[in-house]
């Protein structure tokens, strides 16, 4: 972190760096704001995100549900929750009568539940061609568990298909993760416009909640241009929170758990605290 005179420490988004302060208790839940993690491009830490930040998120003692919407299932495995021969969001969006509880599980993470996927989600696209008001179906799902959570979190798998417009569709924010390499602006105007497109006919309040910088190596000068560059394009869209890149990550999915539960002490577990302390103070989490 560079310090400017008097100015005290400059964060790598060269913005003044922020704690942010610890979320207050909440005296009561819900009903939960929906947040999709959200880049058709592959590998740039959705699936990471989305389980550090609801495993921070629920650490401040949110209730927290997040919802594997990838077929790959890594957010359930990720978290060490199996995923066969168990209701997944699969089954809810094929038959609407099902209670969405069912496919709750609850995680070794205390206030963290998943709805898990698996393979059998790479169908719903064709299956929900066919049905009435067929982008809105998640959304239709999940207004039944929102009254239970403060935020409700959706893993999207890298396309921008028919999915991924159900999450966005469902969504009151978006949280575009970005990871710190050459390509990462590439396709991210497809995306905006996407999201723009869900909020003209689909859902007029969906906000980008931020922009999120993952895989930062500051020792290195294309990992600070690049960031640089995506504070050119986002402004203060950019989280000031941006999240390094280390194997703490890779290992800790192995593990089946967030980072905050595997290594509470590397700067990789509080990164994601503080991220969760910066979208509360945001006003993008209760
Ligand atoms: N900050 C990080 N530092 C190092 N490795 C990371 C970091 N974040 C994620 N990874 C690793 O990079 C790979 C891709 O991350 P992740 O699965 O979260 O991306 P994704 O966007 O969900 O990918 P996909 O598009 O395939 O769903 C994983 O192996 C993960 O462990
Ligand atoms: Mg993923």
């Amino acid at each position: 972190m560079a310090k400017k005179d008097d100015e005290g420490p400059i964060g790598p988004t060269g913005r003044p760096y922020h704690g942010f302060p610890t979320p207050p208790k909440l005296d009561s839940h819900g009903p939960a704001r929906i947040i999709a993690l959200c880049n058709q491009k592959g590998g740039v830490g959705k699936t990471t995100s989305t389980i550090n930040l609801a495993a921070a998120l629920a650490g401040y003692g949110r209730k927290v549900l997040a919802v594997d919407f990838d077929p790959q299932g890594a957010l359930s495995a990720g978290l060490g929750i199996p995923t066969h021969e168990i209701p997944t969001v699969y089954d809810l969006l094929l038959d609407l009568k099902r209670d969405p509880h069912e496919a709750i599980v609850h995680s070794a993470v205390e206030n963290l539940d998943v709805i898990p996927a698996n393979i059998d989600l790479s169908a719903a696209e064709v299956h929900l061609v066919n049905e009435v008001a067929r982008e809105s179906i998640l959304a239709r799902v999940l207004r039944k568990v929102t009254p239970d959570y403060d935020v409700i979190l959706i893993d999207c798998q890298p396309s921008l298909g028919l999915l991924t417009v159900n999450a966005l569709t469902a969504s009151h924010g978006v949280v575009i993760p970005l990871e710190c390499e050459f390509f990462a602006l590439r396709g991210v105007a497809l995306l905006i416009e996407t999201i723009d497109k869900v909020r003209d006919r689909l859902n007029p309040s969906i906000k980008l909640d931020g922009v999120l910088a993952t895989m930062y190596d500051p020792r290195t000068l294309h990992s600070r241009e690049v960031l640089e560059r995506v504070v050119e394009a986002f402004g203060d869209d950019v989280l000031e929170t941006v999240i390094g890149r280390t194997v703490k990550f890779p290992d800790a999915s192995v593990s089946g758990q967030p980072i905050t539960d595997y290594a509470p002490e590397h700067a990789a577990a509080q990164a994601y605290l503080r991220l969760a302390r910066e979208l509360v103070a945001r006003g993008a989490v209760a």
